[in-house]
């Protein structure tokens, strides 16, 4: 059921449905909870899984400036107050979700289960992608989010799911398109001056899943295996026939690594 947050002084739009452990999906960018969809409805059989809308897209409020990755942490903290969540959950998070998970796990530790990273990095951005951003943000700005629409799909599906899955390419093309051009440029400027995270790898002390497409062009699966490599607890997965967005493009192979993780952190709480 979508529920609507208030915190922070601001609005939020929030999926929360099933009861159990508590599993939090956070979204990629320019996207927002419904990349998620193939997994929400599956896990909230077993599991409370809470999905939100981040600061900026899909049902949240519109924001200007720039959203710092901690900001979102804040947000998603908040979140789970206002939804009175407070037995130990797992967060699971793509991409900018990762970014942010990095954050979060610095704040946040003590409310954590278990941590899932999926297509993402601990590295911040070079000068010239940090510039990209920057410039991407004033696009956006000045020309919508088509441009960003039709330049972003192709990169973060593989060849295959752009030839064979046109269901997934029209989702996340909608998605896009329908992103506020004010909150796509906050999330850039945000992530165009995200710390660097590449120390905290090695310090995270909880069981993590790291999954990623095995075609992913924009976080590659060498930079997921270093990172898997660093975390003490940490199994990797490379899910098959996917590229950036893993659990859209390889639903049943995301989902069968998920489950197995969350089955066995589930059977540790009852030892
Ligand atoms: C995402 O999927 O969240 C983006 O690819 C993150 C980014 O732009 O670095």
């Amino acid at each position: 059921m979508m529920k609507r947050v208030f915190a922070r002084n601001l609005e939020f739009g929030v999926l929360d449905q099933g009861q159990g452990m508590p599993v939090l999906f956070v979204h990629g960018f320019p996207l927002n909870h419904t990349m998620w969809n193939a997994q929400l409805p599956v896990f909230a059989e077993r599991y409370r899984v809470i999905a939100p809308d981040l600061r900026g897209f899909g049902s949240s409020v519109d924001t200007e400036g720039a959203v710092s990755m901690e900001d979102f942490a804040d947000d998603l903290a908040a979140i789970l107050d206002h939804l009175q969540v407070r037995e130990p959950m797992v967060y699971c998070g793509l991409s900018m979700g990762g970014y942010i998970a990095w954050q979060f796990v610095r704040k946040y530790r003590q409310r954590l289960r278990g941590l899932v990273l999926c297509d993402t990095r601990a590295a911040a951005d070079t000068p010239e992608a940090a510039a990209g951003r920057l410039k991407m943000a004033e696009q956006v700005i000045a020309d919508g989010t088509q441009p960003v629409a039709e330049s972003m799909v192709s990169k973060a599906l593989s060849p295959r799911s752009m030839s064979e899955r046109p269901e997934v390419v029209a989702a996340v093309k909608g998605m896009i398109l329908s992103s506020d051009p004010t909150g796509v440029a906050a999330a850039q400027r945000g992530m165009a001056n995200r710390p660097d995270a590449s120390d905290q790898p090695g310090q995270i002390d909880l069981p993590t899943l790291v999954m990623v497409g095995a075609d992913d062009a924009l976080t590659p699966v060498e930079e997921m295996r270093r990172i898997a490599g660093e975390i003490p607890q940490a199994r990797l997965v490379v899910i098959p026939d996917a590229g950036h967005l893993s659990p859209m493009e390889n639903p049943q192979a995301f989902n069968a690594a998920l489950a197995e993780f969350l089955n066995r952190l589930g059977e540790s709480a009852t030892e």
